[in-house]
């Protein structure tokens, strides 16, 4: 690459591709080990699948109704990754037909995410609590409509929403998993606390796409991080809505995982420092001037979002979803 000038998107993208092959090695799992929904909820096929269907209904009994709503918009969420991985292989650099190094990788990361969905659904249709249909309508609204991270098809900006986004589906998986342990439902428990292990391996492949563009192309990497979070990292199920084009599911899901500390406007902040830190943007060099004023800006960012998020008022307002059964 040219030492002189900024390289192009394409020419870092390229280069980097040549590596794609080995961070899918070292960040996604063998098939053959991989866990499977089969092996984390009854089969109809196994003799005990009556007496193991009781236990699921019995321990899903017990589940509040925002944590059930909470597990109804992950697993929407989830269920959305085509939207994912088309807006992926959409990217500057990645090549669908060449099957290209980065192909591969997203290839390799959709048929990871693929399995979240499956388990998480395969549990709420045995969980007895889930009006099924109008889950199912949901997600289908989301994938027809979309998402829009602000990030074009520029890889820089989207391998920070990447890093962001798995980091924060990490957090909201893990606290599932214990509010489903506190609440009794060791099989729900098992399952989010799998799914989240997957997600915190998924950040680290993002976060390291983005440490090694920092170091090929510093400047465009810092204004592509500034830029997102000036946007806001948006929630990949922005345009979430029930049947009946009820439009405001969004918002009274973020309210309820707000309330039950599921995802925090606290957890935004933290998540935002620990990039900060992991890309050690303090000591970043090579900057031309945008880019220290990027910089500055970013390192500021954490406290006045501090700030901001404790003046907000935790919201107390009761919802109603229709995908939960009465
Ligand atoms: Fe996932
Ligand atoms: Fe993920």
């Amino acid at each position: 690459m040219n030492k002189q000038m900024s390289p192009s998107r394409n020419e870092v993208m390229l280069h980097l591709g040549e590596q794609a092959e080995l961070f899918s090695a070292e960040y996604l799992k063998p098939i053959e080990t991989n866990w499977q929904a089969s092996e984390l909820l009854p089969l109809t096929s196994d003799d005990s699948f009556i007496q193991d269907l009781k236990t699921i209904q019995e321990q899903a009994a017990n589940l509040s109704y925002d944590l059930l709503a909470v597990l109804v918009v992950d697993t929407i969420t989830e269920e959305a990754l085509p939207t994912y991985e088309t807006w992926l292989a959409g990217l500057t650099g990645i090549d669908q037909i060449e099957n290209n190094g980065w192909m591969k990788w997203i290839r390799g990361w959709t048929a990871e995410e693929n399995r979240h969905g499956d388990a998480l659904n395969r549990y709420l249709y045995l969980c007895g609590r889930i009006n099924m249909r109008e889950f199912e309508a949901s997600t289908q609204y989301l994938i027809r409509d979309g998402f829009n991270n602000g990030a074009a098809n520029d890889p820089y900006r989207n391998f920070i929403y990447t890093s962001f986004q798995e980091l924060a589906t990490n957090i909201s998986h893990r606290r599932v998993a214990s509010l489903a342990k506190q609440q009794g439902n060791t099989i729900l428990s098992k399952m989010c606390g799998l799914v989240a292990a997957d997600e915190a391996r998924h950040a680290k492949a993002y976060k390291t796409f983005v440490a090694k563009i920092m170091e090929l192309d510093p400047n465009e990497m810092m204004l592509a991080f500034e830029d997102m979070m000036r946007k806001k990292i948006v929630m990949p199920a922005q345009y979430l809505r029930e049947l009946g084009d009820k439009v405001n599911s969004f918002e009274s899901f973020s309210d309820c995982a707000q309330r039950i500390g599921v995802y925090t406007a606290t957890d935004y902040v933290d998540i935002l420092k620990s990039l900060i830190d992991e890309w050690q943007i303090e000591g970043v060099r090579g900057l031309k001037e945008d880019g220290e004023k990027a910089r500055d800006y970013l390192m500021k960012l954490p406290e006045r979002l501090t700030r901001i998020s404790e003046r907000m008022k935790l919201p107390d307002t009761e919802f109603k979803f229709n995908w939960i059964l009465a």
